[in-house]
């Protein structure tokens, strides 16, 4: 969704606020702007379309200012256009905003400005921002304070005290040319402490080359950012310190690295991705162990029901987890698909676990998710692949996947290590509540520990999918089936294929295709079977054969042998434990999806009307 970057230092703000937007490119966007100080006037420069388009605007090259803000829109309030673009302005030009979120109450707002002779010349809820801040700095309690500094920042704090929703916001202004306001509410801001510069971005990987120590910005706090300070204030403006966090990402990892596109890149990046998460939480003989959790035997044994809540692939990710949890831990696991958990009153009591996976940490609906189950007494465990984002600040519990940052919008290697992660969880539990054998945990730790070695099995051998993809890649609809955890893989795989092919296509359980879903079947059309569970081949190729007798072409993954050969591709991935098995039939899925985007021509990293974080609901 949109981005924000931000500078001030001594050097010309426009090269690195356009090369932070770019890095921020992937989240996905429809319109870019800056805005820099200079001689005491703004300057704004912006318009619908890609970041690079910026680069054409007449003047562009002649902003010379070394303070300025940039925003990346993904249009929400008013279509696409120049008018709605970010930054916005305040009548009197003396106050410029970017702002990611939303404003609920913003038609109040407006109307209350326009009784005060205030007027819109676009259709977003954020302009209503720059000119309440001019309202109150010229009318509020703070335009009798002298200090300009300070009536800036009480101006700021007056009108986001009036705004109802979300939001990441930075303001600069004439009166205060050499600052920076920012303040968040549900919606991710960071602040890069440089050497004489600093740098504010909604995203660490937009500023990760040029720091790597971060303030984390919580909501309603503030921070008013020069070249040479960084002051915070909580909500009534009294000033705080605050620690920073070095955040150990290579700035490397973002960038392709060589590679075609980041989907690709990232692909390629699961056995580190996976190798990193398994980290040192457990070792073979050795019970499992967090740095970041310790939970007891006796909360675990009071708990009756875990609920996994999520969205897109983190809920498929957590599907993959209810079957870890129910056979190894006996706790009945319900996955729910956040926006819909959120609204439903779900039952939950202080004996409840709630468990949320969100690579971002900053989906709106799982965050909403999350404070619904806090707020009915339940505990909440957050699976996050970035440090310090919102969810992780609000769950009883942390642990982190180490996938590294994940660029591309269709996520790959975020899942395989949440999937690895909730394994991992699953284990310590069981260990916790000694509910599966000893020797069925070191099992599974043998086999998690081969997983990276069986991934670049799998990679090395990518031209077959590749040949697969290319015999397909024209069709209109493609069918996945699976039973068991493998339908988890079903769907994820039918996701991936949706999203950066645009090719229609529909995951089933195996068992459930002759209850409607068959009468799809015709001549030619592709269905791919996943059959990785020992216990269920006969039955899953049994329903494989029904699709074949009514046409269907057939591409098989499976690491098992097969009692028939009648399939048009076979493609045989490395065994594992069954359980663990989504991390490695995944992968041909992600490559097959991959394929298909780049036959087609398509843009895989940023496909259309999707975005890489989604912050707004
Ligand atoms: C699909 C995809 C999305 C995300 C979903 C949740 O490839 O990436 O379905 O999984 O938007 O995002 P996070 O994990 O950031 O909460």
């Amino acid at each position: 969704m949109c981005g924000i970057v931000g500078y001030v230092g001594s050097q010309k703000a426009t090269p690195i606020l356009i090369d932070g937007l770019l890095a921020l490119e992937y989240r996905g966007y429809d319109s870019a702007g800056i805005a820099t100080i200079e001689n005491s006037t703004l300057k704004v420069l912006k318009d619908k379309g890609r970041v690079n388009n910026l680069y054409n605007l007449d003047g562009i090259n002649e902003l010379e200012g070394t303070v300025g803000i940039a925003h990346t829109r993904w249009a929400t309030h008013g279509q696409p256009s120049k008018l709605n673009s970010h930054p916005h302005m305040d009548n009197s030009n003396q106050f410029a905003v970017v702002h990611n979120g939303i404003i609920e109450n913003y038609a109040d707002l407006k109307k209350f400005l326009e009784t005060n002779n205030y007027k819109f010349f676009s259709e977003t809820d954020t302009e209503v921002i720059p000119n309440l801040i001019h309202y109150y700095y010229t009318n509020g309690p703070v335009s009798i304070l002298s200090d300009s500094k300070e009536r800036f920042l009480g101006a700021v704090k007056s009108a986001i005290y009036d705004l109802k929703g979300s939001y990441a916001i930075e303001v600069i202004s004439t009166i205060c040319p050499n600052e920076i306001i920012a303040v968040r509410k549900d919606s991710p801001l960071v602040i890069g402490k440089g050497d004489g510069e600093n740098y504010i971005a909604s995203d660490i990987p937009a500023i990760l080359k040029y720091t790597k120590d971060f303030y984390l910005l919580d909501d309603n706090e503030f921070a008013v950012i020069n070249k040479d300070s960084i002051k915070f204030f909580d909500n009534t403006l009294i000033e705080h310190n605050k620690a920073v966090k070095n955040i150990a990402w290579d700035a490397n990892a973002a960038s392709k690295d060589g590679y075609e596109d980041f989907m690709l890149k990232e692909i390629y990046e699961q056995p580190t991705a996976v190798r990193e998460t398994i980290g040192s939480r457990f070792y073979l003989g050795k019970k499992c162990s967090f740095d970041d959790i310790h939970i007891t035997k006796e909360y675990l044994q009071s708990v009756n029901k875990i609920f996994i809540i999520a969205c897109g692939t983190a809920m498929h990710a957590g599907l993959a987890g209810k079957y870890m949890i129910e056979h190894l831990c006996k706790i009945s696991t319900e996955v729910d698909a956040a926006s819909e958990f959120r609204y439903r009153n779900p039952i939950v009591d202080e004996h409840t676990l709630c468990i949320y996976i969100s690579q971002s940490g900053e989906t709106a609906d799982t965050i909403a998710a999350l404070k619904l189950a806090k707020s009915k007494g339940a505990k909440t465990l957050a699976i996050s692949n970035v440090i310090g984002s919102s969810i992780t600040r609000e769950a009883d519990y942390t642990i982190y996947t180490h996938a590294g940052p994940e660029i591309a919008v269709a996520s790959t290697k975020a899942y395989t290590s949440q999937v690895v992660l909730i394994a991992i969880l699953s284990m310590y539990f069981a260990e916790i509540l000694e509910s599966t054998s000893y020797a069925e945990i070191e099992e599974l730790k043998a086999s998690m520990v081969d997983l990276p070695s069986k991934i670049e099995q799998i990679l090395d051998d990518s031209s077959k999918i590749k040949d697969f993809a290319q015999m397909v890649y024209t069709e209109k609809d493609m069918f996945f089936l699976g039973r068991g955890i493998d339908y988890t893989v079903a769907l994820e795989s039918s996701l991936k294929l949706k999203e950066i092919s645009y090719i229609h296509s529909e995951a089933y359980a195996s068992g459930e295709l002759k209850h409607g879903p068959i009468a799809l079947i015709e001549n030619g059309v592709t269905v791919i079977g996943i059959i990785t569970n020992p216990q269920l081949v006969e039955k899953s190729v049994s329903n494989v054969q029904e699709v074949i007798s009514r046409g269907a072409k057939t591409l098989i993954i499976t690491n098992q042998i097969l009692p028939s050969s009648n399939f048009d591709y076979v493609f045989n991935i490395p065994n594992t434990h069954p359980l663990l098995s989504p991390i490695l039939s995944i992968i041909p899925m992600q490559l097959f999806a991959y394929y298909i985007s780049k036959f087609k021509g398509l843009d895989v990293d940023k496909p259309r009307n999707l975005a890489k974080s989604v912050t707004v609901e």
